[in-house]
């Protein structure tokens, strides 16, 4: 009672109005001896400049975020190296000179391939397309007619998705035994047997030749029920490879990117990108790690490899494609470079060994940042982009706190050295803490529930402030439900991104972690699923963004570019789930952070009601001579915390910006249950 009245005459002193409390205050609001909250902001003490680059996007081969999400191909498994996954190969099954299981056995049937009209598929080493793709399907299609075509089929990523009036690009290699006179028929199909789109391709002959073609769609509704074909009414024995069908993509970039996903993204002005990983850029094994060398140039010249979670990628999306993303979102790329760990926690032994991964790591610096005169700087621009890439930070390796064998301190101390010596201005991140160099930034990841993420919702506040390593929180998200969080993950979100900006003076930037979700098989083998909380949620056709998804873009779309002292008195809590064991624990319910549009005078201001209640708040501003009566609210909100976005209800809960008034130098407003508010105050 005493600081509630100390805190009363303190605000009296700065403002006519006074603190109320809840039983007086709000009419109609339920009787409750507990104090009004008091959030005072110091808009004339400015703690931190904002990093422009504070917000942006943590991506990886995962829950088919490439393969099957954001890279345009609707062919699955279309270089037909898919069943190294399903023989469970280990590193040494590889010949590393081919890139290639070198046990791999002959006379199977390609994963995600059918035939039709008797034709007969297996994968044949012996008539490689390259020294990258050097398996195909060999087609036996003897039993073709004219009225019984035979051929190939791939259903897609749990579907191909058509749109109407719309133009697929086909593209496929293809030779033939002698005695073929072709020629091909490509077509989408819905898998009741309608043909969508087609188109007849001649000239396949006994030399590998790249064909390409274009199936255009009629009126109709957009469908994922449909299947890829191939096929022939021709007798007669084909070979194919890197069979590749695209929609139209994200700013037309050739092999690029998924339009809706692209929007989505770029909805949300993320300002960096981390990539490859996450575990990807380790991979299981060494063989299988991110080795971006094989991950640049044409793509059939790409040998693929088997992604750390569970399934093939052809790296299309590789290196350059990473870059381009980068491009058409207008983000930072971070890098992240392979550090000589791999998660079955195999690593180098000893400095001679790490050296080459080293130098490995310099050049692909120089891939991202070099101009014409430089030997990776000009291979990206053969690779199409002229431009040099903008980068600050380079990270070194992927959680290397489970490197139990300790060789994380010298690895990155070898790492660190040579890249200081050769690119003197890039910010290296360490992934753990180390202590013969001092990394100018540490990576912290924290995933946890709701209850957690709000007991924690402090943390950098506490932050030693001499600590001369900065802090990127590359992976984080509140895990309350899969495969995309309810409105209880946003909460913890929202409650989390308020510490981060609140403490914008140790902490550079942070991402949510991870991206992408394919919903289309949840669980049973082959599923899409390998991580079971994400920000965004897709099948073949269609996207969404959960709850925390618009947290996220109502944080980074009102940033400010200063961020200004604020503090609370008489903050709520609530009795919240514990956690797996069962039980509740008082954590608190409101949460803020206070930034300023330096320029225009803009005061933002982030509340954030994780009660289940209403909660009335005083605001209190000072260090303005005054703050406009009208301003405007963006509000994301949902009657229950366990409420969400998915496929059929995509939009179920998004932000809402309406204008308020009686704003002031102190006012009182009562905020929603379960709910996000970014408040924009005109302040002088
Ligand atoms: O985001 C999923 C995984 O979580 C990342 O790959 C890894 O870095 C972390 O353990």
């Amino acid at each position: 009672m005493n600081l509630i009245k100390s805190l009363t005459q303190r605000v009296s002193l700065s403002h006519t109005a006074t603190v109320l409390f809840a039983a007086t205050a709000i009419t109609g609001f339920a009787q409750t001896n507990a104090p009004v909250p008091v959030i005072q902001v110091q808009a004339d003490k400015v703690t931190a400049k904002m990093p422009p680059t504070f917000y942006g996007l943590m991506t990886e081969e995962i829950n088919f975020s490439y393969e099957g999400g954001l890279y345009g191909e609707l062919i699955r498994n279309r270089a037909f190296k898919a069943d190294a996954i399903t023989q469970n190969l280990k590193a040494n099954d590889y010949d590393p000179a081919l890139h290639y299981p070198a046990k791999f056995a002959e006379n199977v049937s390609p994963k995600f391939w059918k035939s039709i009209g008797g034709a007969t598929l297996v994968l044949d080493t012996n008539t490689p397309l390259n020294e990258a793709l050097n398996v195909s399907v060999k087609v036996d299609a003897s039993s073709a007619s004219k009225t019984s075509p035979a051929g190939v089929v791939n259903g897609g990523f749990w579907g191909i998705p058509t749109e109407p009036k719309t133009t697929y690009t086909v593209s496929f290699f293809a030779k033939a035994a002698s005695g073929f006179t072709g020629p091909l028929t490509a077509s989408i199909e819905s898998t009741n047997g309608k043909v969508l789109a087609s188109a007849v391709i001649s000239g396949v002959t006994g030399e590998w030749k790249q064909f390409e073609t274009t199936l255009k769609t009629q009126s109709g509704k957009p469908s994922k029920d449909n299947v890829f074909k191939l096929t022939t009414t021709a007798p007669g024995t084909i070979w194919l490879q890197e069979v590749s069908l695209f929609p139209p993509t994200y700013k037309n970039r050739p092999n690029g990117d998924r339009k809706d996903l692209s929007q989505l993204l770029a909805d949300a002005q993320p300002k960096f990108l981390r990539f490859p990983g996450g575990n990807y850029v380790e991979g299981n094994d060494f063989v299988n790690r991110f080795n971006w060398k094989q991950m640049i140039g044409p793509v059939e010249q790409r040998p693929g490899h088997k992604s750390c979670w569970g399934y093939w990628s052809t790296d299309g999306f590789g290196l350059p494609e990473f870059l381009g993303w980068c491009q058409d979102i207008g983000m930072e790329p971070v890098l992240a470079v392979f550090a000589g760990y791999t998660l079955n926690r195999d690593h180098v032994t000893n400095s001679a060994a790490l050296e080459p991964y080293v130098q490995e790591a310099l050049e692909e610096i120089e891939y991202v940042t070099g101009d014409a005169s430089t030997k990776w700087g000009a291979q990206r621009i053969k690779d199409g982009y002229p431009n040099p890439f903008p980068l600050n930070y380079v990270e070194v390796g992927n959680e290397d706190f489970f490197d139990r064998s300790g060789s994380y301190e010298w690895r990155f101390a070898q790492f660190f050295d040579a890249i200081r010596a050769k690119y003197p201005k890039l910010k290296i991140i360490s992934t753990t803490a180390v202590k013969s160099r001092v990394a100018d930034v540490i990576d912290d990841h924290t995933y946890v529930n709701e209850t957690a993420m709000e007991a924690q919702a402090f943390k950098y506040d506490a932050r030693d402030r001499s600590n001369p390593t900065k802090v990127f929180v590359g992976e984080w998200a509140t895990q309350p439900s899969s495969p995309t969080p309810t409105m209880a993950g946003a909460l913890g979100d929202a409650a989390w991104m308020c510490c981060l900006e609140r403490n914008a003076d140790v902490v550079v930037m942070h991402c949510y972690a991870p991206l992408f979700v394919n919903v289309s098989k949840l669980a049973g083998p082959d599923r899409s699923m390998q991580w079971n909380y994400n920000l965004i949620g897709y099948d073949a056709l269609n996207s969404y963004g959960s709850p925390a998804y618009y947290a996220q873009k109502m944080f980074s779309l009102h940033m400010g570019d200063e961020v200004v002292a604020i503090s609370a008195q008489n903050l709520p809590v609530r009795s919240a789930p514990a956690g797996r064991n069962g039980g509740t624990r008082e954590v608190k319910s409101l949460f803020y952070s206070a930034t300023r549009d330096s320029a225009s005078g803009k005061l933002i201001v982030k509340i954030v009601n994780s009660a289940d209640t209403a909660q009335p708040v005083t605001i209190d501003i000072s260090g303005v001579k005054s703050v406009a009566a009208k301003g405007t609210a963006t509000v994301l909100k949902a009657a229950s915390r366990t409420e969400t976005n998915d496929l059929k209800n995509p939009q179920h809960l998004v932000p809402v910006t309406e204008k308020i008034k009686q704003l002031g130098t102190n006012f009182t407003r009562t905020f929603p249950p379960c709910s996000i508010t970014v408040l924009e105050l005109q302040a002088k």
